[in-house]
């Protein structure tokens, strides 16, 4: 059994680690990329996917270039410090020429969504402007898809770029406010359990000691590993945020704990901007039914999954095209 896949990201460090989960791993059918502005320009996105593909020999998996900012207002600053000025921990090929398609990320949700009624599931690993924009063109899509998985929020986890906001919804909260309230099933992978499921300095190891493709996965995570241990653990370890909202999305990895509650979030211009409001009063008694709850907040999952997605890329053996600069 596979599951069809719609993947949008900001393709920076640990979005690579999630496409390639997704290209590589035998139960995902991933039918194709959307690009979004966040981490890096939304053309640096298209790029890094498109790259990222062709390593695994998977050229025709499509990429479609998305949007370039927010909703309401201008680009707002990129997370150059976090994953490299090119998105790659300064490690990508800059001789890659990509070819993208000519359709809007927007319009290739909704085209595949049709496509394959009921079938796919959308795994947004950026800010959720892409969705936003393809709900307001097609209202009737949350009946059209699987479900929705996204990486974002903080249910009772602090927040990563405010004190209680992530980056992706604080990113776009007026988009990201229209993906909680769609009536679609969503799951929301936030930095409850991303930032308690970490790759260690050995395991970054294991993937420079691979073939190339999983040794250039290596190479791109030493950047991002240097920002997490100057900025969160205080010793060699990093996050993989993006790549266990893909495991969630498809159910290679099965939460421990994921009720289903109701959630917004805030859109008002206080320090509140872009939390994750989840209603887990219920905890106490088991999480008892909610009316009209369709968001379902992953709290704990495996915190060593990451060793399942070292052993995925170490197995993957050697990229299908050249690494140039970057070998
Ligand atoms: C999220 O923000 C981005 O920097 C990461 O790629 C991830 O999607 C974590 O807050
Ligand atoms: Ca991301």
């Amino acid at each position: 059994m596979t599951t069809k896949v719609i993947l949008d990201c900001d393709t920076g460090c640990d979005d690579t680690l999630a496409i390639l989960y997704a290209a590589l791993h035998p139960e995902i059918e991933l039918l194709a990329i959307g690009a979004v502005w966040g981490n890096v320009p939304v053309a640096t996105a298209a790029v890094n996917s498109a790259h990222t593909v062709a390593m695994v020999g998977r050229s025709d998996i499509p990429v479609a270039s998305g949007t370039a900012g927010p909703l309401l207002r201008g680009p707002e600053n990129f997370g150059y410090h976090v994953h490299g000025i090119d998105g790659q921990g300064n490690v990508g090929d800059p001789s890659f020429v990509a070819t993208l398609v000519e359709e809007s990320a927007a319009d290739q949700i909704i085209r595949l969504a049709l496509e394959h009624p009921g079938e796919i599931e959308l795994i947004a690993v950026g800010p959720f402007t892409n969705l936003a924009v393809a709900l307001a063109l097609r209202p009737d899509l949350p009946s059209l898809l699987r479900g929705v998985t996204i990486m974002g929020g903080a249910a009772l986890a602090p927040g990563n770029r405010t004190p209680v906001a992530e980056a992706n919804i604080i990113h776009d909260p007026e988009a990201a406010a229209a993906v909680f309230a769609a009536p679609w099933r969503l799951r929301m992978v936030g930095l409850d359990v991303t930032m308690r499921t970490l790759m260690t300095e050995a395991q970054r190891q294991q993937l420079l000691d691979g073939g190339t493709i999983s040794a250039y996965a290596g190479r791109v995570m030493r950047f991002y590993m240097d920002y997490f241990t100057e900025n969160a653990f205080s010793e060699r370890l990093s996050c993989i945020h993006d790549v266990l909202a893909v495991a969630i999305g498809v159910g290679t990895l099965i939460p421990t704990l994921a009720p289903t509650v109701n959630a917004w979030v805030d859109t008002g211009n206080g320090p509140g901007r872009g939390q994750t409001i989840c209603d887990l009063r219920g905890r106490y008694m088991g999480f008892p039914d909610q009316e009209g709850a369709h968001c379902q907040v992953v709290l704990e999952s495996d915190p060593l999954f990451a060793q399942a997605v070292v052993d995925l890329l170490v197995a993957a053996g050697d990229s299908a095209i050249p690494l140039g600069a970057a070998a």
